[in-house]
């Protein structure tokens, strides 16, 4: 099937410029001012036409966990939430640890409507396993205890994998990044700072003199709620790490800014209502409907520039993990294209969801600036407020 999507404004090379793109066999074929001729053509009239989102951090639940969130469900919240790819974390149950679980998460993952990836766990033990896998997003360290058991805390392990040849990717907090930072000293690898949500935190991992070469991702709830915000959420706004000061957070906007923030991951962690509501609750909030809807609408208030939400979420993210033929439009490249209107208000509610745990720290927010339809491999998988089921790929990388 071929689509042509005309009359809109398209993002590349940093400049919006008025014309087509012609889209056939999954690929974006051509950006033309011609009037093609193709199987459909959709109007995009007064709306920008942008690269489909990379949320590098994900957890999609499955195994184990599938009443929170399946394949199916992350990714339909993902593609209405202008997120053509995501990579998923490995504290299911069982864990990603080794080889055997991938596989199995690859099947549990054809399922999905976005295209996907997959970052591998690390335990005290499955350093051999880390040394085989092939195709991941990265390898993930938990340095602290979090949803699921994958705290590694032994010092030699961690040595090891921060000198492994790939990507590694941290969820430290406070004083662990600071560990982290002084392991990573003589490796050679890229290391990805998941979630960093303090000013000192942002402080450490970019004003150290250090030869590896670093990246920074920031979550939406740290941008946009502050601890205050607990007083009325209760555990509905309790995230690891946690929800910081008015301060952390200005610190957080400076770093989109200046440059230290290298992207903008959701970090969508589903718990059930019920969950949330018992004595000991677990952690986490969903995002990938909310992230760019919130983006936008500080697009709108001129907290941000479009150039940059397109870096933070679309190019970094498939630089940082070397996402083959993806983030840009361009030629040759995947057609997962994002339509936004800017102009569109609405306000997120929860009951609107399609994410399986149907609730939103942002439950109530009016935004103005959406994202309306969502093309992903070339399909129109997201088309105002309605879904499309159809089966999206795995990401290839980059050598
Ligand atoms: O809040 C969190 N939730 N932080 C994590 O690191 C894990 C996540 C989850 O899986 O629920
Ligand atoms: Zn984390
Ligand atoms: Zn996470």
């Amino acid at each position: 099937m071929s689509i042509l999507i005309k009359n809109g404004k398209i993002y590349i090379n940093g400049a919006l410029i008025k014309k087509n793109i012609f889209i056939k066999d999954h690929k974006i074929i051509k950006i033309t001012s011609q009037n093609l001729k193709a199987d459909k053509t959709i109007d995009a009239k007064n709306k920008i036409i942008i690269p489909g989102l990379i949320d590098g951090h994900v957890h999609f639940r499955e195994p184990g966990q599938t009443h929170k969130e399946d394949f199916l469900t992350g990714s339909m919240a993902a593609a209405a939430g202008g997120i053509t790819t995501i990579l998923d974390m490995p504290n299911t149950n069982p864990p990603t640890t080794n080889l055997q679980r991938l596989d199995e998460k690859r099947k549990l993952a054809k399922k999905s409507i976005v295209n996907y990836g997959f970052h591998f766990g690390s335990t005290n033990n499955n350093i051999a396993e880390i040394k085989k896998v092939k195709d991941v997003t990265s390898i993930k360290v938990y340095m602290d205890y979090t949803t699921g058991d994958l705290k590694l805390d032994n010092y030699n392990v961690l040595k090891k994998i921060f000198s492994s040849n790939k990507t590694v990717t941290i969820h430290g907090e406070n004083e662990n990044i600071i560990k982290a930072i002084e392991l990573i000293q003589h490796a050679h690898n890229h290391i990805h700072f998941c979630h960093v949500s303090s000013k000192e935190e942002l402080h450490y991992t970019k004003n150290k003199k250090i030869k590896n070469s670093i990246s920074v991702e920031v979550c939406p709830h740290h941008l946009f709620l502050t601890a205050s915000n607990v007083n009325e959420l209760g555990s509905f706004a309790e995230m690891k790490p946690n929800l910081k000061t008015k301060e952390d957070q200005k610190a957080l906007w400076e770093g989109i800014h200046n440059g230290k923030i290298d992207t903008i991951a959701t970090d969508h962690a589903p718990h059930t209502k019920e969950e949330k509501y018992e004595i000991n609750y677990p952690f986490g909030v969903p995002g990938c409907e909310t992230m760019l809807p919130l983006l936008l609408n500080a697009l709108n208030e001129k907290k941000l520039i479009l150039k940059k939400i397109i870096q933070l979420c679309c190019e970094n993210p498939a630089k940082i993990f070397k996402i083959k033929n993806k983030g840009f439009i361009k030629e040759g490249f995947d057609a997962d294209l994002t339509i936004i209107d800017l102009n569109l208000e609405k306000e997120i509610k929860n009951n609107e969801l399609f994410t399986k745990c149907k609730w939103s720290p942002f439950d109530g927010w009016k935004l103005k600036g959406w994202p309306v339809v969502t093309i992903i491999n070339g399909n129109l998988v997201f088309e105002y407020g309605k879904i499309n089921n159809i089966v999206a790929n795995e990401v290839t990388y980059n050598e």
